[in-house]
């Protein structure tokens, strides 16, 4: 099997690697993929962008690729699925139908509300129907959204009313573009977040090992919001009990309503959400694809082969599929690059990377690329140091070992990513 992973980041490096492993597959192509892509034994690059679809059709349909697996979300609200299924070409992810309900806040808000799946409470505005007063009767925090893709950007926690209304009113003036011509606005919910991710087709779900994120750029959560400076897996906080929960409340429900509205949802499903303490699973987004850097330490994690869950996907054979995991759990660390996530610089060579490579776990990359034989950073989100460990601690030591043995300049890392699982273990 010659497969095609679309996407360039860490996901992205951590799919193919995870594919590359299965005996039925003779190749990976990343289109374009990184230097991490480019490196990996078995695995190749292509020079194409991931939401140049029409570069992408032709290339999957001339290089003979029997499946594609869709990585960022951008190709996905775009109809890459629908265009490849059109052309008879057997592609992983849902279409842009599906899609919306990370493309568009406003739509995944009306299908949450509509359902009674729990979410924040809210109301949408446009730039003429802003209601600069029901902002101000609102209780504080609020949360402020603008309504399309914004890179994991687009959201505003405002402390006061004053900063709410300048945050919904900068978003019509246009600093999102498109995507904040529509504004969410809604209730601050208080909890411990959890990305809870499935394999789903239609309506078989397989849930797959839960894990969390860090969102913010600083230690103990401070800072701007980033896509994601680390992760874990699993997430202590989704027990049995919750786990099941967030399947009858969230996952099942949402499956079953997209096929009343006439969606065969198949694709990675992730409900990112705020657990309460009461144990509700409030969904604060659905993303319709793998989570980044969610993806490396849940995969890390997978012992079964990632190529038949997918197929088992495509064609409709889900349902009792077995799937195994390592039960020790996995640490993410990713490295960013001087002035992410603002104004990122690139260029600066990476060191270590062999050293690590002789280190257990694996250094995944995401923005870098080779040139002259060096390996240099090339976007925010640089590298994502993985590992797996006998228990918690161990894998957060080792996932440090690996951060210490790498270097560039100007980078950026957290050094309490798994804190809550760590105290939660009593290791902390
Ligand atoms: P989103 O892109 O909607 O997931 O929002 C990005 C981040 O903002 C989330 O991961 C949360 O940390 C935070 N957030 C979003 N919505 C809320 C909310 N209603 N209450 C509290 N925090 C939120
Ligand atoms: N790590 C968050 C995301 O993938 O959206």
């Amino acid at each position: 099997m010659r497969v095609l992973v679309v996407g360039g980041g860490g996901r992205e490096h951590a799919l193919a690697w995870k594919l590359r492993q299965s005996p039925r597959v003779t190749a990976v192509v990343v289109a374009p993929g990184n230097a991490g892509t480019a490196l990996e034994p078995g695995i190749e690059n292509v020079a194409i962008a991931a939401d140049d679809i029409d570069g992408l059709l032709a290339f999957a349909t001339s290089a003979g690729i029997d499946l594609t697996v869709i990585g960022p979300e951008g190709p996905l609200v775009k109809g890459i699925v629908d265009r490849f299924s059109a052309a008879g070409l057997r592609c992983f992810g849902p279409g842009a139908a599906a899609a919306r309900l990370e493309g568009s806040k406003a739509y995944a808000k009306e299908f949450l509300t509509t359902n009674g799946i729990p979410t924040a409470a809210y109301a949408l505005f446009t730039a003429t129907s802003f209601d600069a007063d029901w902002v101000r009767r609102q209780r504080l925090p609020l949360v402020v959204k603008a309504d399309g893709l914004a890179a994991g950007k687009g959201v505003v926690i405002a402390a006061t009313h004053a900063e709410a209304i300048a945050a919904a009113e900068a978003m019509f003036a246009g600093t999102f573009g498109a995507a904040g011509r529509e504004v969410v606005i809604e209730e601050f919910l208080s909890g411990e977040e959890a990305s809870f991710i499935a394999i789903v087709d239609g309506l078989d779900i397989l849930p797959l090992a839960t894990s969390q994120d860090h969102k913010r750029l600083a230690d103990g959560d401070r800072g701007p919001n980033t896509g994601g400076m680390g992760a874990y897996s699993p997430a202590p906080v989704v027990t049995p009990a919750i786990h099941e929960r967030v399947m009858a409340e969230v996952m099942r429900p949402t499956v079953h309503a997209l096929q009343a509205r006439g969606i065969h949802y198949r694709g990675f499903l992730y409900a990112g959400l705020m657990i309460a303490a009461d144990g509700t699973p409030n969904v604060l987004e659905f993303n319709c694809r793998f989570g980044d850097p969610e993806t490396q330490p849940v995969l890390m994690r997978l012992e079964s082969d990632l190529v038949e869950l997918l197929e088992a996907a495509l064609s409709g054979r889900l349902q009792g599929t077995p799937c195994r995991w390592d039960p020790r759990p996995a640490v993410g660390v990713v490295l960013a690059a001087h002035g992410y996530p603002e104004t990122v610089r690139t260029g600066d060579p990476i060191h270590g990377l062999a050293t690590a490579a002789a280190l257990p776990g694996k250094v995944f990359h995401a923005g870098t690329r080779q040139s002259d034989g060096q390996t240099l950073t090339s976007g925010g989100r640089v590298l994502c140091a993985t590992a797996l460990g006998d228990g918690i601690a161990a894998a957060r030591d080792r996932a440090y070992a690996l951060v210490a043995a790498v270097d560039f300049a100007g980078c950026q890392f957290r050094r309490d990513i798994a804190y809550r699982a760590l105290a939660r273990a009593g290791t902390g």
